[in-house]
C-alpha cells in the first residue's frame, strides 16, 4: 500500500514520448524526438530532447521508457470516496422507474449513505474506501479530491475528512479535501434548513478547518438541496477562514448557482448540465473551472448535455472527473471518464486529456505542482504502452499496463534499468 519501498525514479527517463500539450520542455522538442525526463531527489528537473540532455546528468542512473506515451500523474477533482455501505438497491428502484428525485424525497438517496456513514468508526470507513482509492490510483491518479458531506453532523463530517487524510499519507497520494456539509439536510433538521446551515456556518466549518481538515468548501447548490441564499453564506463563512469554494451547480435545474460562485472566485463549478448563458460568462471573466462528470450523467440517464460548445467558445476550462459516490456514479476508472466526456458530451480528445490533467490540477488549486510535466514540480507521472494519445480516452473498460511514478516513486510497472539502457530490470511492487 505505502509507496515508501517502492524504488525511488531518480535518474533518467529515456526514449519517451511526451503527450502533447500536457508538457513544457526545456529545449525544442521535435514530434518524433525521443524524449527524456530527469528525476532528481523526486523533482522533475529537466524535460526535453534525449539528445539535448545536458551533460551534468550524463552520469545519472538510465531508465528505459521503451517508447511508451508519457502523460503527467492524472488529477481526479471530484469525488465523495469516503462514505458507508452502498446505493445498488437504489439502482435497482431507478431500473424500476423511480427517479434519483424521488428516491431523495423518500428519504433514500443521500440520506441513507448519511446512515450508513455515521453508523461506521473512522477505521471501517478507511477500509471501505483504501480499495476504491487503490483502484484509481492504478490508473495514474497522483492527485485526488475527497469531499465529506455524508456525514452532516460535526464528529461524522470530521471522521470522513480525518479519513481522507489518511488514505493520502498511507498511499503517498495528494489529497485535497473539500467540507461539503450543504450536502443534503440530515433527518434531524428536518423543516429547519435554515438551523441546519447556520450549524454548518457557525460550527462545523470553523471547527473542521481549525483542525487543518477543510482545503475548500462545496455545497450542493439545488431544489432538493439548499438555496441560492444559502449557498452564498456558506460561502461568506469559507471566505472569513480565507478558504476558496466550489459548487455543485445547476445538476438537475438552473438555479443560476454558477453565476453566485463565479462572483465568489471559485475553483470550480461541478455538473452544471443546466448551466445558463450568464453562467458561462460570469465563469469565464472568474476562471472558475468547468467540472464535467459523465459517470452521474449516465447513470442518471440524464439527457440535458452541458453546454461545451457554449463553454469552448468563451474560454472556461473543462475538467473530468469521476464523481465517485454510491449514489450516482460508482466508477472507479477516471478513463473511462475520459471515453464517456468524449463520447455523451463530444469532448475532443485533447480536451479530454486536459481534463484529467491540467484543468483538473487547476480545479482543486493545485496548477502549480500537478497536471503538466515541467521541470520544478514534483515527479508525477505515467508510462503509458499506447501509439497515440487517443488510446488513452479510445479504449474501456480495460485496465491499461502503465508505469506509473507518484511522489518520485515507481509505484507501478517494470521498467528497464541500470547505468546503461537495457541493463537490469526494476521491478516494484504495485503500489
Ligand atoms: O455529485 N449531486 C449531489 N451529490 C452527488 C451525489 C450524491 C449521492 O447521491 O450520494 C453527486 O452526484
Ligand atoms: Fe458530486
Amino acid at each position: 500500500m505505502t509507496p515508501a519501498h517502492a524504488p525511488s525514479a531518480d535518474g533518467c527517463w529515456r526514449n519517451l514520448r511526451l503527450a502533447p500539450g500536457l508538457f513544457e520542455a526545456d529545449a525544442p522538442l521535435a514530434d518524433a524526438a525521443p524524449a527524456c525526463i530527469v528525476v532528481q531527489q523526486a523533482r522533475m528537473v529537466w524535460l526535453g530532447p534525449q539528445d539535448a540532455m545536458p551533460a551534468a546528468y550524463q552520469g545519472l542512473a538510465v531508465h528505459d521508457g521503451a517508447g511508451r506515451l508519457v502523460t503527467p500523474g492524472l488529477v481526479d477533482c471530484h469525488t465523495h470516496l469516503v462514505y458507508g455501505g452502498e446505493r445498488a438497491g437504489e439502482f435497482a428502484m431507478r431500473l424500476a422507474g423511480a427517479s434519483y428525485e424521488e428516491i431523495a424525497r423518500a428519504g433514500g438517496g443521500i440520506v441513507s449513505s448519511v446512515r450508513a456513514t455515521r453508523a461506521a468508526s473512522e477505521d471501517e470507513l478507511f477500509a471501505q474506501a483504501l480499495p476504491r482509492l487503490q483502484q484509481l490510483l492504478d490508473e495514474g491518479v497522483c492527485a485526488i479530491e475527497i469531499k465529506s458531506g455524508y456525514g452532516l453532523a460535526l464528529a461524522h463530517e470530521r471522521k470522513q475528512l480525518r479519513v481522507a487524510r489518511r488514505l493520502g499519507q498511507a498511499c503517498g497520494v495528494t489529497v485535497r479535501t473539500s467540507f461539503l456539509g450543504a450536502h443534503a439536510l440530515p433527518p434531524e433538521y428536518a423543516g429547519r434548513s435554515q438551523d441546519y446551515i447556520d450549524r454548518v456556518c457557525e460550527e462545523m466549518l470553523p471547527a473542521l478547518a481549525a483542525e487543518g481538515l477543510v482545503d475548500a468548501v462545496d455545497v450542493f447548490c439545488e431544489r432538493i438541496a439548499f438555496s441560492l441564499a444559502q449557498t452564498e453564506q456558506v460561502f461568506e463563512a469559507a471566505h472569513r477562514l480565507g478558504l476558496r469554494v466550489k459548487l455543485h451547480a445547476e445538476q438537475l435545474s438552473n438555479m443560476e448557482g454558477a453565476a453566485l460562485a463565479a462572483r465568489h472566485r471559485a475553483l470550480s463549478c461541478d455538473h452544471i448540465e443546466h448551466l445558463s448563458a450568464r453562467g458561462i460568462e460570469a465563469m469565464a471573466s472568474a476562471g472558475t473551472v468547468a467540472v464535467l462528470l459523465p459517470g452521474a450523467f449516465y447513470t442518471l440517464r440524464d439527457t440535458q448535455v452541458p453546454p461545451i460548445a457554449d463553454l469552448r467558445a468563451a474560454g472556461v476550462p473543462m475538467a473530468v472527473a469521476t464523481d465517485h459516490n454510491p449514489g450516482t456514479s460508482p466508477a472507479l476508472s477516471l478513463l473511462l471518464m475520459t471515453n464517456m466526456a468524449c463520447t455523451l458530451f463530444r469532448l475532443t480528445v485533447p480536451e479530454a486529456l486536459a481534463g484529467i490533467t491540467r484543468h483538473a490540477a487547476r480545479a482543486l488549486g493545485l496548477e502549480h505542482e500537478h497536471g503538466l510535466l515541467a521541470a520544478g514540480r514534483p515527479a508525477n507521472f505515467v508510462l503509458w504502452p499506447v501509439q497515440h494519445a487517443a488510446e488513452l480516452a479510445y479504449w474501456f473498460g480495460q485496465k491499461p499496463d502503465c508505469t506509473i511514478v507518484r511522489q518520485g516513486r515507481v509505484v507501478r510497472g517494470v521498467v528497464q534499468s541500470g547505468n546503461d539502457p537495457g541493463h537490469e530490470g526494476m521491478h516494484p511492487s504495485n503500489s
